[in-house]
């Protein structure tokens, strides 16, 4: 059974595992021979990724590495919610599963997950570490926005090079299936890329006479990723249900007073499972012996995060830092003193 829905989704075996932690050093002795072992050693890659692995090993690499970044973006955005995101790295199979729905969720991971490997491997271009892309080679000469005009210079991040990358790689997957799951998906991966582009900032230095700022050097940087998966997970929320035609021919919005679905938006077709209960079929967790907010009646709080079965406390002992000096100069220092508690956690179900 193939539980590896979406063409990065390689994550999710212990291949990738490999890949990111012990390629390193030795990686340049793999060869071609080698490159060729772990291409065909990664479950779930369809027959384009697999060339596209085996012709760029190093940037499987790159996006295996950047793989740490968006897991863990996703994990942030949805820390108090009863889907935490947090089913990688404890059973991936569950993960797997989470993403065979069209739910809000997979939308989500297939837009965070495309916006990541465009963030990779934008990063990885400019900081010089693949051969096969380097700085934006169109941010040349001289030019002008809305303070007047500057020459490029520095390294602009490049960002055309790693979406067209993403495209070839990550959207293979879904090319190669054709139905409208695929078409969803390929809606979200997009989104997602666009998401990363949203947040490309000018950053400019002055020169000039006593810091005048009368000549500028400027170059295009990718903005923290923390904006884009703040962007995504606002898209999550307004996330578009959508009525696929039976040919997989297109979408529009499943009830008649949504609005159509934009290139931005996250669209998806099925409902979610119920987060609440652990469930092996939907790749529910469940929340059993999550932690809540007991104050909170926000998706963190322990009423909605436990589905009214109730939460146990527990008094925990933790360090903080306190008594913070200033020493000449200049070092604050502090001292670790303990603290007491509360840990509130939803009980299982019964
Ligand atoms: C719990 O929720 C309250 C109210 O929303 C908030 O003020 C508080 O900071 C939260 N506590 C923790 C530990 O997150």
């Amino acid at each position: 059974m193939n539980l590896l829905p979406s063409g990065i989704c390689f994550y999710l075996s212990v291949a990738m595992c490999w890949l990111t932690s012990e390629v390193d050093a030795s990686w340049w002795y793999m060869g071609t021979l080698g490159s060729q072992v772990m291409c065909d050693n990664i479950p779930g890659l369809v027959t384009k990724q697999r060339q596209l692995c085996r012709q760029h090993p190093r940037v499987m690499q790159v996006i295996g590495a950047g793989m740490e970044d968006w897991v863990e973006e996703c994990r942030h955005q949805f820390r108090a919610h009863r889907w935490n995101c947090a089913t990688v790295a404890r059973d991936h199979r569950l993960f797997g599963r989470v993403l065979l729905r069209s739910s809000r969720e997979a939308a989500f991971v297939h837009a965070v997950s495309s916006a990541g490997v465009v963030y990779a491997l934008a990063r990885a271009c400019s900081s010089g570490r693949l051969d096969s892309c380097s700085c934006d080679p169109s941010k040349k000469g001289p030019s002008a926005d809305g303070h007047g005009a500057f020459s490029w210079g520095g390294c602009s991040d490049h960002l055309e090079h790693a979406v067209r990358f993403s495209q070839a790689f990550v959207d293979a997957k879904e090319r190669a299936e054709r139905d409208a799951r695929a078409l969803i998906n390929l809606h979200n991966n997009r989104a997602g890329r666009k998401a990363v582009k949203r947040y490309m900032t000018l950053e400019c230095k002055c020169h000039g006479v006593s810091g005048s700022c009368s000549l500028r050097t400027c170059w295009q940087a990718l903005a923290d990723f923390r904006l884009t998966g703040d962007h995504l997970r606002r898209r999550y929320n307004g996330a578009v249900q959508v009525a696929v035609d039976q040919y997989g021919g297109g979408f529009t919005a499943a009830h008649a007073h949504f609005k159509r679905p934009g290139k931005n938006d996250l669209v998806y077709f099925e409902d979610s499972p119920d987060y609440c209960v652990r469930n092996h079929e939907s790749g529910s967790l469940g929340t059993g012996g999550r932690a809540c907010n007991r104050t909170s009646r926000g998706s963190g709080g322990c009423e909605v995060m436990c589905c009214g079965r109730g939460y146990d406390t527990s008094r925990v002992s933790r360090t903080a830092k306190c008594e913070c000096k200033f020493h000449w100069c200049c070092a604050v220092r502090c001292q670790d003193c303990p603290l007491q508690v509360d840990l509130h956690t939803c009980k299982g179900q019964t």
